[in-house]
């Protein structure tokens, strides 16, 4: 059964946090609706069972939960709010749980964060006197989010640890390149492509791995292709680094890819800066790149891709025979602004 969830995103960046929650619904063919977004928070209606799965995947959602309601931003108005809430249905009798307030990018400084902690944990006690606040070790976690003009109110279900993903920051692999993207980022190209566990999941221009790594510990089968042999070693070098076992990967010109029927493609080509197009123009590799993804997408397939906005991929894209899903814009530095786009084929 479907309940109304909150997701406190990572914000760091407006768009891409709370896309990447939404993509992981549909990979793993979870119906979601009333979806409601800010850079900080994403509301829905969606089965509960989807936070697993978020937690598992996600990189850029940090705490999720049940959202229990959703006010203006006034104490007057929270405690209203949070006196009409049935909490039986939320914390076992002579069971403990604590309530912490965020106040987002220090808004809402009408808010005393300490006191409405106290003032709702009375509140909730008195309704349930068998409970007890417990600060340290509670059993249930409410949170409250003050951001902007709006107050959110739910019970943690889900923190996502995203430590690991530092731990492979591309300066600690063992094979380095200046093109490769950062996990953070690469983990979100996973996501936004669809990709599920065990089934496969192609980059065409791989380079030393970046988002095969991330694919391949969430249980994609992954497999990459490169037309440089260098980076083809360097790839398999971070991979067994990583213990992604049973990656295929083979030297290959994304033009001419020895596959079909694949259902996920996640991948970052050369734009010639950082790494070389190898004398082609980009928007000219781009457009054979795309005829070719046309053939090996499989129906319903997604590709999810990043480029200058200069090259316009969307409309060569387009004009392939693919549709857009969503694109996000990067600002990377004064120079460069990168489009990232989901397509899909029908
Ligand atoms: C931006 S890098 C990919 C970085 C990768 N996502 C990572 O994290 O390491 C682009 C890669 O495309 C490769 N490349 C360039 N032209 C290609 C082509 N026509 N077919 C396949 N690979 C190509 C380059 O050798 C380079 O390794």
């Amino acid at each position: 059964m479907n309940s109304k969830l909150f997701f406190l995103l990572s914000g760091n960046h407006p768009t891409l946090p709370a896309a990447e929650v939404l993509a992981i619904l549909e990979a793993e063919k979870l119906g979601y609706d009333k979806v409601s977004t800010n850079p900080k928070i994403l509301t829905l209606n969606a089965n509960p069972k989807c936070l697993q799965l978020v937690k598992k995947r996600a990189g850029m959602c940090e705490v999720a939960g049940n959202l229990i309601f959703q006010c203006e931003n006034s104490e007057e108005q929270i405690i209203n709010k949070i006196k009409q809430v049935d909490f039986s249905e939320y914390v076992d009798s002579e069971s403990t749980f604590s309530v912490r307030v965020s106040k987002l990018f220090g808004s809402s400084e009408h808010i005393n964060k300490m006191h409405l902690e106290r003032e709702l944990g009375r509140i909730i006690e008195s309704a349930l006197p068998l409970t007890k606040v417990d600060l340290k070790n509670p059993y249930k976690q409410f949170i409250g989010i003050s951001y902007m003009d709006h107050f959110f109110f739910g019970l943690k279900k889900i923190s996502c640890k995203t430590n690991s993903l530092k731990l492979r920051t591309p300066k600690l692999r063992p094979e380095l390149h200046p093109s490769t993207i950062d996990p953070l980022l690469a983990r979100c190209f996973v996501n936004l492509s669809r990709a599920k566990a065990d089934e496969i999941l192609l980059d065409p221009f791989c380079g030393v791995g970046g988002i095969l790594i991330e694919g391949g510990l969430l249980g994609c089968q992954v497999v990459g292709s490169d037309r440089d042999y260098v980076m083809i070693n360097k790839a398999n070098t971070n991979l067994k680094h990583y213990d992604v076992n049973g990656a295929s990967l083979l030297i290959a010109d994304s033009r001419m890819c020895p596959y079909e029927n694949v259902n996920s493609i996640a991948t970052d080509p050369p734009y010639g800066r950082g790494s070389s197009t190898m004398g082609i123009r980009p928007q000219k590799l781009m457009k054979e790149f795309f005829i070719e993804v046309n053939r090996i997408l499989s129906r319903d397939g997604h590709l999810c891709i990043a480029s200058p906005i200069n090259v316009n991929i969307k409309n060569i894209g387009l004009d392939s025979g693919l549709n857009i899903i969503e694109s996000h814009v990067m600002r990377v530095h004064k120079s460069l602004v990168r489009e990232l786009v989901v397509f899909n084929k029908k």
